[in-house]
């Protein structure tokens, strides 16, 4: 790349670091985790799946034969992005979670066909991915410009420049959703009303309720690179607490839960075994067999999210879905 290219990158690019670099926002985080691994039963935030090489596996994940969510978002994507773009008008697009950002690509192709400014505002908790795509984005699209923040979506949310573009879109696709638990899901919807102005869009990606002959599979791939994306978050915790998870005393589990309709992902501890997080200042004992949930993935109801939203005051305008019904796209709009 020649050096005028990559002095003007730098110029459409700016980064807000609200996780590592300050003290001010890691007490909240840590005690998340304390708290995860002191009750009973056990659990940890799924953020914790994405380090840099978490973020690495995910991207994997993505591109299996069993993982039939980003291909079937995408297709979606590819097929009504066009649609979107028109329906919303010139934009700016949020985007939680952006990860490697390649599904945000077909978007902003539609926005750029039709001939309207492009400005992306990528948020996720690993600053490495969001730096090195964001470079790859500028790079495709001359007239790009990006405001990343490398943080957690509620802080970052609250933290939103105001809109420059007439209007903005907040897209929450992949499924994250799906992370929540119920009663996270409406205090997420209410920092996502409150990131809006009356008018402004919600696009969000969720995947549906199916057999779990199908659902699965998706999360126990032959190849077990879910296996290790679970696992890794123990070697995440290592490095960030100082702690002395062992990763071969435990075991990757996960299955559909059919009357909470969710996946379940646990980690399994082989034996009888104790961990430290010295920075934390805790020590853990495990039972034999006994499990840390990592992760919680709902499947949706389509009309169902579209009712709740509805009395949030996020008005679902259009959905769309593939010929199999197993993932929906819904655009809405913050009504007054
Ligand atoms: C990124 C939360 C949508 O739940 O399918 C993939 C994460 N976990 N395989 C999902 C995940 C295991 C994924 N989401």
């Amino acid at each position: 790349m020649s050096i005028s290219k990559i002095a003007s990158i730098e110029k459409r690019l700016q980064i807000k670091r609200l996780v590592g670099a300050t003290r001010i926002v890691a007490p909240i985080i840590e005690s998340d985790v304390v708290k995860g691994l002191t009750q009973t039963p056990k659990s940890l935030p799924p953020r914790y799946f994405y380090d840099d090489f978490g973020s690495e596996l995910f991207e994997k994940i993505c591109e299996l034969p069993e993982y039939y969510l980003t291909r079937t978002e995408t297709a979606i994507l590819q097929q009504y992005a066009h649609e979107i773009a028109k329906i919303t008008g010139a934009c700016e697009l949020v985007e939680l979670g952006s990860g490697s950002s390649t599904k945000t690509r077909i978007l902003l192709n539609a926005y750029n066909q039709l001939g309207y400014p492009l400005r992306y505002l990528p948020i996720d908790v690993s600053a490495g991915i969001l730096e090195s795509s964001a470079k790859q984005l500028l790079a495709d699209y001359p007239s790009l410009q990006i405001d990343a923040i490398a943080g957690t979506y509620e802080l970052a949310l609250a933290q939103l420049l105001p809109t420059q573009l007439p209007s903005r879109m907040i897209c929450f696709i992949g499924s994250s959703l799906g992370n929540l638990k119920p009663h996270e899901c409406d205090m997420f919807f209410s920092q996502i009303t409150d990131a809006l102005q009356v008018g402004e869009y919600f696009l969000l990606g969720v995947d549906l309720q199916k057999p779990k002959q199908i659902l699965e599979p998706a999360y126990n791939d032959s190849q077990g690179v879910t296996a290790a994306f679970n696992l890794n978050m123990l070697n995440h915790l290592n490095r960030q607490f100082q702690g002395n998870f062992d990763t071969t005393e435990f075991k990757h589990w996960a299955f559909y839960n059919e009357t909470e309709q969710q996946i379940e992902m646990h980690l399994r501890s082989l034996r009888s075994q104790t961990v430290e997080l010295q920075s934390l200042n805790i020590t853990i004992n495990f039972a034999p067999d006994e499990t840390i949930l990592t992760e919680i993935s709902r499947k949706f109801d389509l009309n169902n999210l579209q009712q709740q939203l509805t009395t949030r005051g996020l008005v679902p305008i259009k959905a769309w879905t593939d010929s199999n019904q197993w993932f929906g796209l819904l655009l809405c709009q913050l009504q007054a």
